[in-house]
């Protein structure tokens, strides 16, 4: 098909031109780019931004999709790439994707683009679903999805094939034309101002620079035998901390570190389960390096983070486990505004074999109180 022009608004999607050259070859010595498209070629040389211009484009419009250089609308300067790509036996589907030149970013270029491209695509080429697949530690490419009106779907597994020939997970976005279209709220909301103070502690959002020191936590053993997953490793802790912000926006878990408020220091990590968004019910686990215990700061923490999922995510009953061992988290707990509400025999399993019973508490929002 003839390739076109979209007019979106804070940015234009036009065909390619000669003159976006310097900028495309500038655009895509980004790592970024160059980590989540492993399709492009990374060295991006004046060579292959040619290619691109002259062959590649024209033949993804002559294959029946779209490949748009996005721009400023006052300027015609070179703000990043847009596409579109029939999928699936019935071409009925089709895939979007972008990148965002460095010097454009975090302005809205992203989802205006990918709004552009989904109404034009689901409204004038009749598309009846659209995926927009991205790498689950892409945080950034999660949230243009989300306000651009596409619904997370679920992980595909090892769906892609990185540049070192690895075959990595995607997550999968997708609106459909019966989709309202509207920005999506994420699974569970973000902390007002990216954090939680009581001026004891402060909670932040778990990321990447995270893994060393949770993975020295978790490693203790009074920490490890808390824990009841698999074991803890260096590699599985930093897969954890690389994937804690699409966790949060897929709703399943809102994972924190807590740092002293006076110091900024790393004194533990506190996480919230949302096990049961149903019943409107979660879990919450926490640890704390051993010389910042005795001092208030799990007790601030536990309740900051149910103030948090009571007051923000709408989540009515806050729960926590404790092994029947565990005076000093009960005693947490209980400040925090917890109380014991069950003794459940044989709950959990035990890393012999066996079974651990499970003393568990509950915060309730207030009006259930
Ligand atoms: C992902 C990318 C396209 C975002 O472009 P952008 O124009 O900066 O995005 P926007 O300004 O439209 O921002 C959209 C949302 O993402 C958030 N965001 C943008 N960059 C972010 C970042 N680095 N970390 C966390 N959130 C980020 C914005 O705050 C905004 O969130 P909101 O809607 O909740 O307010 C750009 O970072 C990029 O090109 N990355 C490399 C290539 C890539 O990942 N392409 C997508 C492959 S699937």
């Amino acid at each position: 098909m003839s390739e076109q022009v979209l007019d979106g608004g804070a940015v234009r999607l036009r065909p390619w031109a000669e003159a976006d050259l310097a900028d495309r070859v500038r655009a895509c010595e980004d790592p970024d780019i160059a980590r989540y498209l492993p399709e492009l070629p990374s060295p991006h040389t004046a060579d292959d931004a040619r290619r691109w211009i002259a062959e590649g484009a024209p033949a993804a419009w002559q294959a029946g999709g779209a490949a748009w250089a996005v721009v400023d609308p006052a300027t015609d300067r070179l703000l990043g790439a847009a596409s579109m790509l029939p999928v699936g036996v019935s071409r009925n589907h089709a895939a979007v994707g972008y990148w965002v030149a460095p010097w454009a970013r975090r302005r809205g270029v992203a989802t205006a683009a990918a709004r552009t491209v989904s109404e034009w695509a689901l409204r004038e080429r009749g598309f009846d679903r659209l995926e927009l697949l991205t790498a689950p530690t892409n945080a950034a490419s999660q949230r243009v999805a989300l306000a651009a009106g596409f619904t997370r779907e679920g992980v595909r597994r090892g769906a892609l094939t990185d540049r070192s020939g690895a075959l990595t997970d995607l997550t999968a976005y997708v609106r459909l034309a019966t989709d309202s279209g509207d920005r999506v709220a994420p699974g569970l909301p973000d902390l007002p101002g990216g954090q939680l103070t009581d001026g004891h502690v402060v909670l932040r959002r778990v990321t990447p620079a995270d893994a060393d020191d949770i993975f020295a936590l978790q490693s203790l053993p009074e920490v490890a035998k808390t824990n009841l997953g698999g074991p803890i490793t260096p590699e599985f802790m930093r897969f954890r901390c690389e994937r804690a912000e699409s966790e949060w926006l897929a709703g399943a878990r809102a994972d924190c570190v807590i740092l002293d408020a006076a110091t900024g220091a790393f004194a533990g990590d506190i996480g919230l389960f949302y096990q049961e968004p149903f019943t409107r019910q979660a879990l919450i686990g926490y640890g704390l390096r051993p010389e910042f215990r005795g001092r208030g700061m799990a007790t601030s923490a536990a309740r900051l983070i149910s103030d948090w999922a009571m007051e923000h995510a709408g989540i009515i009953r806050v729960c926590a486990g404790t092994f029947p061992y565990n005076e000093a988290s009960r005693n947490v707990l209980r400040r925090a505004g917890f109380e014991q509400e069950a003794y459940l025999k044989a709950k959990l399993p035990g890393r012999d074999g066996g079974r651990i019973d499970d003393i568990q508490f509950v915060r309730i929002a207030e009006q259930y109180r």
